[in-house]
């Protein structure tokens, strides 16, 4: 499997960014739903310090991701699909980019707002995007976590949607080059 993309699949590295930072998103997804209902034990001190770790990881993963990605060129399109689906093809791969980076800095903002700390596994100190409590931002930000989250819910029902439809119906190479088509 190439290292860069070619003209009939995606290169090793968009598929390794691609599959693990779907993975990593689906296990924060499952760990922030979770922990919000937790009693206040040290446990859930325990699994949010866990969630906010995964979450700039992944923040991390995605910025790495975007500078990669701009540097490679895009698999040809599938013969014959009409052109409106290409551009909304397109489009919603910008937005799925926006989201997955807006969802991890607002809940890095809310953390801030919160004044409460951000320690990267344990290991180091996170600086605070706010400099300290901010009542005003503080829901704010919590409020755009949370509707951010579930917007990228419902486009993500699209996107896995389309895919699938690519593979079942239309037969083509648009899930397979993503998968582990050579
Ligand atoms: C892609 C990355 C992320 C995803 C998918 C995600 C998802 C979620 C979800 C689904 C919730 C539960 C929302 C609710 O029902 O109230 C949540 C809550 C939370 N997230 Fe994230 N999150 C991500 C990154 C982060 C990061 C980087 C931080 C902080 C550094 C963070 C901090 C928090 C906090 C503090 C809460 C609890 C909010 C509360 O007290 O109600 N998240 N997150
Ligand atoms: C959190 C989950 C996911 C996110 C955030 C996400 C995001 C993205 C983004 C941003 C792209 C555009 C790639 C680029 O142009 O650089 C993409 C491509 C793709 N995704 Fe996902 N994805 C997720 C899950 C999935 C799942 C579960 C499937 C399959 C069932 C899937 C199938 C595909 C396929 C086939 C492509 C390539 C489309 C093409 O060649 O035009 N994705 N995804």
């Amino acid at each position: 499997m190439p290292l860069r993309s070619t003209d009939s699949g995606w290169g090793v590295l968009v598929r390794a960014f691609h599959w693990s930072i779907a993975i990593l998103i689906l296990v924060q997804a499952t760990i922030g739903l979770t922990m919000v209902g937790m009693g206040l034990t040290p446990a859930k001190v325990r699994v949010f310090a866990l969630h906010k770790s995964i979450g700039i990881t992944i923040l991390a993963l995605v910025l790495l991701r975007i500078a990669w990605r701009l540097t490679e060129r895009r698999p040809a399109d599938p013969a014959g699909m009409p052109r409106w689906q290409v551009r909304a093809a397109h489009a919603l791969h910008l937005v799925l980019y926006g989201l997955i980076l807006a969802i991890p800095l607002s809940g890095w903002w809310f953390n801030s707002a919160s004044n409460a700390p951000l320690v990267w596994f344990g290991w180091f100190d996170v600086p605070s995007l706010t400099g300290g409590y901010d009542p005003v931002w503080k829901p704010r930000a919590l409020l755009l976590h949370q509707t951010l989250f579930w917007v990228l819910v419902v486009l993500l029902v699209g996107h896995v949607g389309a895919a699938l439809w690519h593979h079942f119906r239309q037969r083509d190479d648009v899930l397979r080059r993503m998968l582990w088509k050579r």
